[in-house]
């Protein structure tokens, strides 16, 4: 059997000058990765036969990904942000931190720094004529404490499955917002329930993703950044129940324990206390944070993210 070129001498010594492993300059880690993925990449060309227009397809793939700023929008709709979780998950348990509200992806739509409010907040500007959504409960500790002056930053989507900032249509801000919690750890906002998001149809993401066979669809979900002095940062999201793409979400955020229960209110009194002239929906959901241990990193990801400006 011939030998497979990737695993000869002479590609070995490539592989090694290629990822700068023949000099003392550079960065190791980068190195070290740098080397690995080339490695498996040049056999995965030899292994599959990946012919040189396929290869020129998938370096043009790449550039219309960045130039259309995509590359965080791919990233959970190929399961990677998912695993990152799956794996921080493993860690926590092998460290034997009992887990509280269940993490899941942040995904590529946060805005830093939305206006800070404490105990409640309105976060629709009131030109979305959607369902309104009365969502609140408690921040607590891994003892079932509640954690006052904890920071709920939450974010969603409109009726159209759009977020303000990345729609220039929406004002700046909208259906975001941060909510310090009260002496008693509770919060509460007033908005309106949100659609899934679907992926730009003409864009690379949804363009690989037809390849592939896939939709490019979310469920409806709200978005969490739950943080305290003390206590692990926490990312995660809800879904509305009975959403078709519950189940089905692209980019895998899905997870039990975070899905609440939506209560549709139709008794006209309770409508009229709460100075609305149509039903309205309710949910309630507390957050259960962790402590932060010696044994494992803060969940905080160092990622680049938007500011509104
Ligand atoms: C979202 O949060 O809506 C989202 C997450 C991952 C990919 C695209 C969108
Ligand atoms: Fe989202």
């Amino acid at each position: 059997m011939t030998q497979k070129l990737a695993n000869t001498e002479q590609m070995k010594k490539f592989l090694n000058i290629v990822s700068g492993k023949t000099t003392d300059k550079g960065n190791p880690r980068v190195k070290q990765i740098a080397h690995r993925l080339l490695t498996d990449l040049f056999n995965a060309i030899e292994d599959l036969d990946i012919r040189p227009d396929e290869f020129w397809t998938a370096v043009d793939y790449f550039n219309d990904l960045g130039q259309s700023m995509e590359a965080g929008l791919l990233t959970p709709g190929l399961g990677l942000e998912h695993f990152l979780d799956l794996r921080m998950d493993a860690e926590d348990a092998a460290a034997g931190i009992q887990q509280g509200t269940p993490r899941t992806i942040e995904g590529p739509l946060y805005v830093a720094n939305a206006p800070l409010s404490k105990g409640s907040a309105r976060l629709d500007d009131g030109t979305d004529k959607g369902e309104v959504l009365f969502m609140r409960g408690v921040v607590r500790d891994s003892d079932g404490k509640p954690v006052a002056g904890a920071i709920v930053d939450v974010w969603h989507a409109n009726t159209k499955g759009m977020y303000s900032f990345f729609d220039k249509t929406q004002s700046k801000y909208n259906l975001r917002r941060r909510i310090e919690t009260d002496a008693n750890g509770r919060y509460e906002f007033r908005t309106i329930v949100p659609t899934g998001y679907g992926c730009p149809p003409d864009g690379p993401t949804q363009r690989l993703l037809n390849a592939l066979g896939r939709h490019g669809q979310r469920p409806a979900h709200i978005h969490f950044f739950v943080s305290a002095p003390g206590r692990r940062h926490l990312t995660t999201q809800i879904n509305i129940a009975g959403d078709k793409y519950l189940y089905d979400d692209f980019a895998f955020a899905t997870r039990e324990g975070l899905i609440p229960k939506i209560v549709r209110q139709n008794d006209p009194n309770k409508i009229r206390e709460k100075g609305l002239n149509a039903p309205f929906a309710e949910i309630e959901f507390d957050f259960t944070m962790t402590s932060l241990s010696k044994a494992v990193p803060d969940d905080v990801v160092q990622r680049r993210r938007v500011e509104a400006a």
